[in-house]
């Protein structure tokens, strides 16, 4: 066999595996894509928006989808202290899915955060609601750190009942 031959052995060899990979890949991101697709579901039904994405409810949901979680500044006070709905965007680069599904399960977080809806959330649909914030990337800042019950909020904050403290 002349070199020449050799080479386009090699190359013909190169483009199937390569046409293989691609076949490969593109079945692989198939679940993917409906997975992101049924997160990005979620996030609208389980109102995660609604306290996440700062404008979401003002606005009748509105809001482009790249600015979705991005967190507010604008704090919840009550007996707990205030706290700030995170940057769900910069929280999900920082947890693997299976440590997000761990929190989801077990982590009891402060008022008005709903835990409890996340911990009854399938696991099929916790993967699905972290693949999608994970699609769409970080954006934003860091929401203010929470602020114990005798302290200032940093700024406006939405102030709870007394009888609901
Ligand atoms: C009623 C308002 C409200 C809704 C609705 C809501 N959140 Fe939250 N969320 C908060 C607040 C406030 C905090 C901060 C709690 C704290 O400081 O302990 C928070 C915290 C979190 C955290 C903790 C992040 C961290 O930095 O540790 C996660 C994760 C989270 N929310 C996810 C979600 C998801 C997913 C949804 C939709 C299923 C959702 N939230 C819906 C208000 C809300």
């Amino acid at each position: 066999m002349s070199s020449s031959m050799k080479m386009l052995g090699a190359t013909s060899v190169a483009a199937a595996l390569a046409a293989c990979l691609w076949v490969l890949k593109s079945v692989a991101s198939q679940p993917d894509a409906v997975a992101i697709e049924r997160g990005r579901y979620l996030v609208r039904v389980a109102g995660c928006n609604d306290c996440h994405t700062p404008g979401y409810a003002e606005s009748g949901g509105t809001v482009p989808e790249n600015q979705w979680l991005i967190g507010t500044s604008v704090g919840w006070k009550g007996g707990w202290g205030t706290t700030y709905p995170s940057n769900l965007r910069l929280y999900m680069q920082r947890v693997t899915e299976d440590q997000w599904v761990t929190v989801a399960r077990e982590q009891q977080m402060r008022p008005p955060m709903p835990w409890f809806n996340l911990r009854d959330m399938s696991e099929q649909d916790l993967r699905a609601l972290y693949r999608f914030v994970r699609h769409l990337g970080p954006a934003g800042e860091l929401a203010p750190a929470y602020v114990a019950p005798q302290e200032a909020p940093h700024g406006p904050a939405i102030q709870f009942p007394d009888a609901a403290n």
